[in-house]
């Protein structure tokens, strides 16, 4: 098959992506397939007529390519593609969105307050902030609705924090949510085609956890894979995970981020297309269950989405 391979773009995660396209491609031709790099820009769509590939994969990260915006191009173009389809990848990209489909459907998401520019601006949102925090508690987290790899994600441990955490995350995007801090141990889990691979725990070398995104910088996070968990709670946490990647109408493949708490594990959100580099989680799950990144990639394939119209439109 001609597959075509969509990296980079103007994400702030674009050398992830170029990362994680590099490993795609060379599984591809592995596989036999003939791996067509592109890397997203204005000229995309002349470049997908000009390639006319069987089928696209996806490795882009964060917006642009994470939320919906290339899915819904692909289908115009009637262009199977990898990963969730429009709606799941535009819920998944908005954190706030996504925690009210897990409310509804009774998944264990952290309490949450969302807050958007205008409302800070022009309805006086930020005289609201003293109910937040009584509300939230504290250390409480703050983060902008819609990025990832921890950009922009910022702890207030105390009030005088807190305009601080909301400028940051601000910067990154005109909504925010400020979310109760959950004490515990950090997993992953990535489910392959509805199915929980096993789970990965971050374990920070330092203490310095506040700092989530120095968290990523490679040697200061470690990773276990299975998690160290008993088997009851394994399970429990995949089927939060799987039940999640449901509720918010995931397929083919899709990483769920929880944090286990005292009590119950919380689920912080769902990535819908997760990192496939080297030092990923999703392969290194997948490995641990036996599954070597070649054939991670001819799975994750032979899930690529057909476009619902042509599918009501093939005769019965
Ligand atoms: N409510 C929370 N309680 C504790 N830690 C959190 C919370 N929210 C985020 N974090 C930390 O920040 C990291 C990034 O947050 P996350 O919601 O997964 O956003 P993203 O990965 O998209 O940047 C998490 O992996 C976790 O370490
Ligand atoms: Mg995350």
């Amino acid at each position: 098959m001609r597959v075509a391979v969509l990296k980079g773009g103007r994400s702030l995660e674009r050398e992830v992506s170029l990362r994680s396209a590099a490993r795609v491609e060379d599984a591809l031709n592995a596989l036999g397939h003939e791996a067509i790099g592109i890397d997203v820009g204005r000229d995309l769509v002349d470049r997908l007529r000009e390639e006319r590939p069987d089928v696209v994969f996806i490795a882009l990260h964060g917006p642009g390519g994470e939320d919906g915006t290339v899915q819904e191009l692909l289908e115009i173009l009637d262009l199977p593609y990898t990963g969730p389809g429009v709606a799941a990848c535009a819920l998944c990209m908005d954190k706030i969105a996504a925690k009210h489909e897990m409310r509804t459907a009774g998944i264990p998401t952290p309490d949450w307050a969302a807050f958007n520019a205008t409302a800070f601006r022009e309805l006086g949102a930020a005289d609201t902030l003293e109910e937040i925090e009584a509300r939230l508690g504290f250390p409480l987290v703050v983060k902008p609705a819609s990025q990832g790899s921890s950009l922009g994600v910022e702890f207030a441990a105390s009030r005088q924090e807190v305009p601080q955490a909301l400028v940051a995350a601000f910067s990154y995007d005109e909504r925010v949510l400020l979310e109760r801090y959950v004490k515990g141990r950090e997993l992953a889990v990535s489910v392959l085609d509805g199915e929980a691979l096993p789970i990965v725990e971050a374990i920070p070398r330092q203490e310095d956890f506040f700092n989530f995104e120095a968290r990523y910088e490679i040697g200061r996070t470690d990773y276990v894979c299975p998690a160290e968990l008993a088997a009851e709670e394994t399970a429990r946490v995949q089927e939060i995970a799987t039940r999640t990647y449901e509720t918010l109408g995931c397929s083919g493949f899709a990483r769920v981020d929880l944090m286990l708490g005292a009590d119950e594990p919380q689920v912080l959100e769902v990535n819908a297309i997760p990192g496939l580099t080297d030092t990923s989680l999703f392969p290194m799950a997948a490995e641990a269950a036996g599954i070597d990144f070649t054939q991670l990639v001819e799975r994750i394939l032979a899930s690529a989405r057909q476009r619902p119209a042509s599918e009501a439109t093939l005769p019965a």
